[in-house]
C-alpha cells in the first residue's frame, strides 16, 4: 500500500494514540504468568502486541477479546505444539525467550524475514549461562528451547543497554535458583522492573530473586504510546500554524528522551501531568509550530530514552538551524530495518542534507524538502517518519509499504490526514 502525503496547509486538533507497545507486551505476559484474572484496558492494537497474545494462547493462556487475561500461574504454561510465530516483533521474541527458558516448557520461537535477520545471541548467550539449552541458526531465529532445564541466577553485564534483553533475563530469573542481576551501561526503559514489582515479584531495580507466584491487579490501564504520539507532535512542530494535543501518554522518563531533546532545540512542547497508569506517570502533550528549531548533539547515553524516535528526530532536524549530530546509535542498524540507512536514504530522496555514519547521523539544516517516492523498508517507524517529512515537502511524497504502520499504530495515516485537513491519503 502507498501513502500519498502533500504539503499540509495546517494541522490542528486533539488525539489519542494506541496503548504503549512495550507496556502492552509486558501486561499480557505478566498477567498470563500471574494467578487469577486481569483485565487490560487500552492494550495496543498493533500487530506486534497481537503476536504476543497469539503466542501466549499457544502456550495455553486464555485471553478474551476485551483484554481479559486468565492467568495460569508461573507453573501453568502448556508446551506449544507448533513454533510460536512472533511476526515482526523483537520484543515478543526476546521476552518469550526468557519465559520459555525459565519456565522449562521449551518450544520454538520464529518470526518474519526481518525478525529472522535480527541478533538473538545477546539474549540466548546469557540464558545459556543460566543453564538454558537453546539452539539457534547462527545466533538468529528460529530459536529452539529444550524443555525441563532448571536455571540458576547469573550476574550479567549488558555491553549495550537493551530493555528487551534485560527483560528476558529478569523474566527467566523468576524461576531461576538464587538471584539474577542485570547491569546496563545506561538505563533502558524500566517497565519490566516497575511492573514485575507491582505484580509481587521479589525484585529491586534490576536484581530479581526466584519468585513463588505473581498476583495480577484486577484491572491494568495501559497509557498511550509516547513513541506513537511522537509522530503527531513532530508533525505539529513542522507544519506552519500546526498545533496538536495528544492525551493520556506514558510519561515514564526512560521514554521521553525525544521531548527532552526537542525542548533544548527550542520546540514549543508542553507536558501536563494527568495522574498515573501501570505504575508510570501519564501526561497530555501539546506541540505547536513556531519559533526557530536549533540543531543539537544527541550523546550516546541519551539514546536509550529515545531509541525508537531517532528516525523522526532526523526528519525534524532537517528543519533545525545548524548541524544536528546523533551519536552512539549503532543499535538502529539492527531494528526492524537498518534504520540509519533507511531514514538517511528516505530523507536524502526528499532533498535533506544528511550524512550517515557508522553509529549515527549528521543532519545539516534547514533544507527545503521536495516530494519524492520513498520506501518504508518494511519498517513502521520509517514509514511514519517519512510521512511527517512529507507534510512540509513541496509536491507529493509517496511512501511505499505504508501498511507497515499497522505494527504499532493502526490508523496512523487516517488520523494524521484528519488532523492535517486531508493532506494524506492511502492508495492500493
Ligand atoms: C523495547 C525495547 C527497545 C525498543 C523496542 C521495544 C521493549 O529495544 O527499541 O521498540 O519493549 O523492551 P532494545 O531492548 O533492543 O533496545
Amino acid at each position: 500500500m502507498d501513502a500519498i502525503v502533500r504539503a499540509a496547509a495546517g494541522m490542528e486538533g486533539e488525539a489519542t494514540v494506541p496503548g504503549d507497545k512495550s507496556i502492552s507486551h509486558r501486561a499480557l505476559i505478566f498477567a498470563a504468568l500471574a494467578q487469577g484474572r486481569c483485565r487490560i484496558e487500552g492494550l495496543s492494537t498493533g500487530a506486534d502486541v497481537r503476536s504476543t497474545a497469539s503466542c501466549l494462547r499457544q502456550l495455553g493462556v486464555r485471553i478474551d477479546a476485551d483484554g481479559t487475561v486468565h492467568g495460569v500461574g508461573l507453573h501453568g504454561l502448556r508446551a506449544p505444539e507448533a513454533p510460536l510465530d512472533c511476526g515482526n516483533s523483537g520484543t515478543t521474541m526476546r521476552l518469550l525467550a526468557g519465559v520459555l527458558a525459565g519456565s522449562g516448557v521449551g518450544g520454538t520461537l520464529d518470526g518474519d524475514e526481518s525478525l529472522r535477520r535480527r541478533p538473538m545471541a545477546r539474549v540466548i548467550d546469557p540464558l545459556r549461562a543460566m543453564g538454558a539449552a537453546c539452539e539457534t541458526t547462527d545466533g538468529r531465529a528460529p530459536l529452539h528451547f529444550a524443555p525441563g532445564r532448571p536455571l540458576h541466577g547469573v550476574d550479567h553485564v549488558l555491553p549495550i543497554a537493551s530493555a528487551q534483553v534485560k527483560s528476558a533475563l529478569l523474566l527467566a530469573g523468576l524461576w531461576a535458583k538464587g538471584t539474577t542481576s542485570v547491569r546496563e551501561p545506561s538505563l533502558s526503559r524500566d517497565h519490566t522492573e516497575r511492573m514485575l514489582a507491582a505484580f509481587g515479584a521479589s525484585i529491586t531495580k534490576t536484581t530479581i530473586h526466584r519468585t513463588d507466584s505473581l498476583r495480577a491487579p484486577a484491572t491494568l490501564h495501559v497509557p498511550g504510546d509516547p513513541s506513537s504520539a511522537a509522530f503527531l507532535l513532530g508533525a505539529a512542530l513542522l507544519v506552519p500554524g500546526g498545533s496538536v494535543t495528544v492525551r493520556h501518554v506514558d510519561g515514564n522518563p526512560t521514554r521521553t528522551g525525544l521531548l527532552d531533546v526537542l525542548d533544548r532545540m527550542g520546540a514549543r512542547i508542553t507536558r501536563t501531568p494527568r495522574g498515573e497508569a501501570a505504575g508510570d506517570p501519564v501526561i497530555d502533550c501539546t506541540a505547536r509550530h513556531g519559533g526557530t528549531l536549533h540543531a543539537t548533539v544527541v550523546e550516546p547515553h541519551e539514546i536509550p530514552a529515545l531509541v525508537d524516535e531517532v528516525p523522526l528526530l532526523a526528519a525534524l532536524a532537517t528543519q533545525a538551524h545548524g548541524t544536528t549530530e546523533i551519536r552512539g546509535a549503532g543499535e538502529l542498524r539492527v531494528k526492524e530495518s537498518d534504520r540509519l540507512a533507511a531514514i538517511a536514504a528516505g530523507l536524502t530522496a526528499l532533498g535533506a542534507d544528511i550524512e550517515e555514519q557508522e553509529d549515527g547521523l549528521r543532519i545539516h539544516g534547514p533544507t527545503p524538502l521536495r516530494g519524492a517516492t520513498v520506501d518504508s523498508h518494511g519498517d513502521h517507524r520509517i514509514a511514519m517518519s517519512l510521512a511527517v517529512a512529507g507534510l512540509i515537502a513541496s509536491g507529493e511524497t509517496t511512501i511505499r509499504g505504508a501498511e507497515w504502520v499497522d505494527i504499532s499504530f493502526p490508523g496512523f495515516f487516517s488520523l494524521l490526514g484528519g488532523l492535517c485537513r486531508g493532506a494524506v491519503r492511502l492508495r492500493g
